[in-house]
């Protein structure tokens, strides 16, 4: 085969590739703030979407269950073919990334480290707060990551374990959840830091009352928008952007009953879940 010939060979072979969907997963709902970040700035994509809600939290868990869980959905995601994966869970981010990297060929995008170099970029003061599960706190995995940034940097963690149950809920605002936030948040409101990382999947969707209980003058960290930037620079530097104008398809998986994602879900998004599919994962 002469040079133009393979030329040819691999840009088809990508533009088949580039069909193939993105693969993103999280312990529940949470992981839609990453999707519709991803959603926005590359509509024209295919998406299948994994919510293990049946074992969900992740975030109080051992490191080797969730790195059990974690191997679980990625080979779930790698059976349906896809051509990215994207952990969205911060627990998983911060616990299990290198050992899923290890699992695959395939680019496996966290959502931890995107997260990290937003915060660098915002801080003047260098003190910077993150919240998250108890996990992701507990591992100091967003300190390390930080303070490799700059290591002049103090990093004051909470952990808001209730936060992840009400948003499953779907109680996003009202006065019990402004209370919880209340409580969690008072000692970093105290603590002069300017930047606050939403070290978890689910804190996105409270955003209007964390901003509230901490005030103007914090800027609030989304790991989700991050992490779409970063999934659109790999896929465009290795030429797989879909380009197709066909209807992009959308799949969502879950491992509990579809109706209360659907319902939260659906909410979230602004538009209508059309193929949601409860399954089982293979247990490794
Ligand atoms: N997805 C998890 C995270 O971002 C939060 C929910 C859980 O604890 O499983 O850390």
């Amino acid at each position: 085969m002469n040079s133009n010939q393979s030329g040819n060979c691999d840009r088809t072979q990508n533009n088949t590739f580039a069909e193939q969907p993105i693969g993103i997963f999280d312990s529940g709902i949470g992981g839609l703030t990453v999707l519709r970040e991803i959603l926005n700035l590359m509509p024209r994509e295919n998406m299948i979407y994994l919510g293990d809600t049946a074992r969900v939290p992740y975030g109080i868990r051992s490191s080797e269950t969730v790195t059990k869980y974690a191997m679980e959905n990625t080979e779930f995601l790698l059976g349906k073919k896809i051509k990215l994966i994207v952990v969205a869970c911060n627990t998983v981010s911060a616990i299990s990334l290198d050992t899923l990297k290890k699992k695959t060929d395939v680019p496996v995008v966290g959502v931890l480290f995107p997260g990290a170099e937003a915060a660098i970029r915002s801080t003047r003061n260098r003190r910077i707060g993150v919240i998250g599960t108890e996990t992701t706190i507990h591992s100091s995995a967003y300190h390390r990551a930080i303070t490799s940034l700059n290591p002049e940097t103090e990093v004051l963690g909470v952990p808001c374990p209730l936060f992840v149950p009400l948003v499953e809920e779907g109680w996003t605002d009202g006065e019990v959840t402004r209370k919880v936030a209340t409580r969690y948040l008072e000692g970093l409101k105290e603590s002069n830091i300017d930047t606050l990382v939403l070290g978890c999947t689910h804190y996105p969707l409270l955003k209007g009352i964390i901003n509230e209980v901490m005030g103007d003058g914090i800027t609030l960290i989304d790991s989700a928008v991050e992490t779409a930037r970063v999934v659109g620079e790999i896929l465009k530097g290795a030429g797989l952007l879909r380009k197709n104008d066909a209807p992009p398809e959308r799949k969502f998986f879950v491992t509990d009953s579809p109706d209360r994602f659907r319902k939260v879900g659906e909410r979230f998004l602004g538009h209508k879940i059309e193929y949601i599919e409860k399954v089982e994962i293979p247990v490794i």
